[in-house]
């Protein structure tokens, strides 16, 4: 009988950590080179600042640092020290910082960085709120934020994902069927897209932009949303 995994982050476990970081490293010309890393790129073209600071939150093993270019300086913070560790040793350069720590106590000064990527995080986050409140707290105003998350109107696709689920009222857990690597363990808060959205702007970060990719049954299995602090 499946059981509920009683950390919050199960990419803490330095096992599923690594699954991850082998299905990020093999896979290649699906959704993330077709869609997401472009996406990214264009997002970050549109930052007017000359050599901007972009600060990823849950950067895993730091792919989005070597996928988007341009920066003047990219800080990947993870709370995985297996991550950081892989994120070091394949992509270290001198305008590069990967970092341990969390979502809600950003390592970094308020007001201090031009953009803010977050990627395939905030659906795997408890307490949502106080993620967007550090991200926010750490962008300067007028600075751009990207979230790509899952979209929970697709819930039901996404259930079909996992084996061994387990649910709950405000969340699911299971061994999740990653691209290259053996089922994982998983966990998806509920967050439906519009509360998302209302946090975000509750916390000064402005949505200007909505989109909806990766089809799979009929539906979207991602929702990325851009904008600025205002
Ligand atoms: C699906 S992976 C995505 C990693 C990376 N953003 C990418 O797209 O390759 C989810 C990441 O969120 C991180 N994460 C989970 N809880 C977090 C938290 N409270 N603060 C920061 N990162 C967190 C995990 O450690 C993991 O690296």
């Amino acid at each position: 009988m499946p059981q509920f995994f009683d950390a919050e982050n199960p990419f803490t476990d330095e096992a599923v950590a690594k699954q991850w970081a082998t299905s990020v490293e093999i896979e290649s010309g699906n959704w993330r080179d077709k869609v997401l890393y472009p996406e990214m790129r264009k997002w970050l073209a549109g930052i007017t600042e000359p050599k901007p600071i972009i600060l990823d939150v849950g950067s895993g093993q730091g792919r989005g640092s070597t996928e988007i270019d341009g920066y003047g300086k990219y800080i990947g913070v993870e709370p995985s020290e297996f991550l950081v560790d892989r994120a070091k040793q394949l992509y270290s350069a001198a305008n590069r910082d990967f970092v341990i720590g969390n979502a809600y106590e950003l390592p970094i000064v308020s007001e201090s960085v031009d953009g803010v990527i977050s990627v395939n995080v905030f659906f795997h986050l408890a307490d949502l709120e106080t993620a967007v409140k550090e991200m926010s707290r750490v962008l300067r105003r007028g600075g751009s934020f990207f979230v790509n998350t899952a979209s929970y109107d697709s819930v039901d696709v996404w259930k079909t994902l996992y084996t061994d689920l387990v649910v709950s009222e405000t969340m699911m857990q299971g061994n999740i069927r990653l691209p290259e690597t053996e089922p994982t363990l998983n966990t998806f808060y509920f967050q439906p897209n519009q509360l998302v959205i209302d946090r975000l702007e509750k916390y000064g970060l402005h949505v200007e932009k909505v989109s909806y990719s990766c089809e799979k049954d009929g539906k979207t299995l991602f929702i990325t949303i851009e904008g600025r602090r205002v």
